[in-house]
């Protein structure tokens, strides 16, 4: 069988007019990293990759050599390219403007360079989210200054968005806006197939995904769901349910697109504002799950509806399979 590229793809709908040319390089660019990500991954301890970078990010966790390597590889592939105005990361606290001997594009990029990677050290897959957001311009056309504000847009202005998941094989999965395709690293060829078309997400479930360790400080809706799920064919859903929790947002979220389920980092009396990170994490994974018929809520409002005050904010996440996240959103609107 012969798989169409990521290449491929992309130009189609550069020339339907869905995309500009400088997006589609964008995209592309990324893809690249994301490779030379995977193979940096892949190389385990024998790469210098393993163990701890010996500092902290802006959220004050501590930092992974592959943390810090990962966020190397993507800036250094996307500063010179001519596409970004911008960047910014998890791992850095201020948006770091396109250097001013490169071309400046008018293009926002925000990314995960390494999503889960309290799992690096134990062989459990991590990956990369990224978000496009298009640079603001003032009513005459010039381009805003890159900076902070210009960044601060909600989810639902992402013109593309996407993440790759490095587990027993490399899969990127993208969105600009007609749906969420999934490609699979062809390491015999080094190219990005796209093994899944049009992704889309059964909208029942028996499958929910959730750090239980934090139930104690669940707020009542989640613990409501949750209840009722553990309470199975015996209680109010009239059938049972299975768990799964990897801890890498990239591979439940995989998981979700591939056999529906619903992912749950919840707000609760620890983690107030939520877990994640919005404009990195859950904007991204929010735009892709839409795409593919799924929904995704903060409890009571779209994630993509939100607007964002700072760039490394924190939010609640719900997402996946449509009829379980309505359920959750009603339990809270109760
Ligand atoms: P990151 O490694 O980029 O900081 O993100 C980790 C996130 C996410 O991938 C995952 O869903 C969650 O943290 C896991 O949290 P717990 O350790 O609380 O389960
Ligand atoms: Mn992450
Ligand atoms: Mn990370």
């Amino acid at each position: 069988m012969r798989y169409r590229t990521l290449t491929q793809f992309l130009i189609e709908r550069e020339r339907a007019g869905r995309i500009s040319p400088d997006l589609r390089l964008l995209i592309e660019t990324i893809a690249r990293a994301c490779k030379a990500i995977s193979t940096r991954v892949n190389k385990g301890p024998f790469g210098g990759g393993y163990g701890l970078a010996g500092s902290e990010n802006v959220q004050g966790e501590i930092q992974k050599k592959l943390d810090v390597l990962s966020n190397e590889i993507l800036l250094e592939a996307n500063e010179w390219g001519g596409n970004l105005a911008a960047l910014v990361s998890e791992e850095m606290e201020d948006p770091r403007p396109i250097p001013t001997h490169y071309p400046r594009g008018q293009y926002l990029l925000l990314f995960d360079p390494l999503d889960g990677s309290s799992n690096i050290d134990v062989n459990i897959s991590v990956g990369t989210i990224f978000s496009v957001l298009r640079c603001p311009t003032a009513p005459d056309g010039t381009p805003h200054e890159p900076d902070e504000k210009a960044f601060l847009q909600p989810g639902r202005n992402q013109v593309a968005a996407g993440f790759a998941v490095y587990g027993p094989t490399t899969v990127l999965v993208v969105t600009v806006g007609d749906g969420a395709w999934g490609f699979t690293l062809d390491r015999e060829t080094y190219t990005f197939a796209l093994t899944h078309p049009d992704i889309r997400i059964p909208a029942d479930t028996a499958e929910f995904a959730i750090n239980a360790s934090n139930m104690r400080r669940w707020e009542p809706p989640v613990k409501r769901y949750i209840d009722e799920c553990l309470a199975g064919k015996d209680g109010p859903r009239g059938k049972d349910f299975n768990m799964r929790w990897v801890a890498s947002m990239v591979a439940d979220v995989y998981r979700v697109l591939s056999r529906g389920g619903i992912f749950m980092y919840p707000r609760d009396a620890k983690n107030r504002e939520g877990r994640l990170r919005l404009m990195y994490e859950a904007n991204p994974m929010a735009f892709i799950v839409e795409q593919a018929g799924g929904m995704a809520t903060d409890g009571s409002r779209r994630i993509l509806d939100i607007q964002p005050t700072s760039l490394h904010q924190r939010v609640g996440v719900v997402l996946g399979s449509k009829n379980e996240v309505e359920r959750v959103a009603a339990y809270h609107a109760a």
